[in-house]
């Protein structure tokens, strides 16, 4: 199955940056005026979907663009076919194709593309994560002075979400910098791959976050909600880190609760 992922992973990444300056239709979701999808999007999943379904037609199904299907399934695709739309469409390179294989409710492999720098990122539960083949492993950084810490705003950002806008100016003040990707599956990534140390974010849906944690997980990081208590990819908080911050990001994010 991995290898299935991989492969559709691949083609649609292939497709997406083939595609850069090349939209024809943009629209706005859920009423959301910041929140943009393209017919690449789209198509992006398609080919996805179908490369899936050649192999396994009776898997279910959770796509960013076309929903889910087929509940009752043991195996379940969780997929975003562009995470980065913003980035994508204004042409910046930072965005990724972000696949994961959940079993009966666990995730148990996951793939990120990135065609800009041609870097798979890829896991199965249990056999550690790597990257382009390499084992990645998280940070040893300890100090959130020392930390380069990520985020991401949700797209009613307007409407300061579990204290969006408080959260981040506590983090900028006790971390070494923050960097806003505009990919939750790159940061979490980039997380897994000990590039940066720590990432929070609100209202993430789980096609954005499936495989990216699996990655956090199997690289000896941690992955919880912002209490620090257990969370999955359903829930709308996610905090991970190098597992040596946590307790002092938790701390930070307690400040600013709402
Ligand atoms: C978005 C990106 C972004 C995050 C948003 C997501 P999309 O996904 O992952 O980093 O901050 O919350 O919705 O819309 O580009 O697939
Ligand atoms: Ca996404
Ligand atoms: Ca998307």
């Amino acid at each position: 199955m991995l290898h299935v992922a991989i492969e559709a992973a691949r083609e649609a990444g292939k497709y997406l940056k083939y595609n850069v300056g090349k939209v024809r239709s943009v629209e706005t979701k859920k009423g959301e005026e910041r929140n943009l999808v393209s017919e690449i999007d789209k198509t992006s999943e398609q080919k996805i979907i179908g490369i899936i379904k050649r192999h396994y037609p009776h898997h279910a199904i959770l796509a960013e663009e076309s929903g889910g299907s087929e509940a009752s399934a043991e195996y379940k695709w969780v997929i975003d076919p562009l995470d980065g739309t913003t980035n994508f469409l204004h042409g910046l390179p930072l965005y990724c194709v972000t696949i994961a294989i959940e079993r009966k409710g666990e995730i148990i492999a996951g793939v990120v593309y990135d065609p800009n720098l041609d870097e798979l990122f890829t896991a199965e539960k249990g056999s550690g994560a790597y990257v382009n083949g390499k084992r990645m492993h998280v940070s040893t950084r300890t100090r959130l002075l020392d930390s380069l810490l990520v985020t991401g705003f949700p797209y009613d950002i307007a409407a300061n979400p579990g204290n969006v806008v408080g959260h981040f100016a506590n983090f900028l003040m006790e971390g070494q910098g923050i960097r806003r990707l505009g990919s939750a599956a790159l940061d979490l990534s980039y997380i897994a791959a000990g590039r940066l140390d720590g990432y929070w974010e609100v209202n993430l849906n789980p096609w954005d976050m499936a495989a990216g944690v699996l990655f956090v997980l199997e690289s000896g990081g941690r992955v919880t909600d912002f209490t620090g208590a257990p969370t999955t990819i359903y829930h709308k908080q996610v905090l991970a880190s190098n597992s040596l911050i946590h307790t002092a990001m938790i701390d930070v994010l307690k400040r600013g609760a709402v």
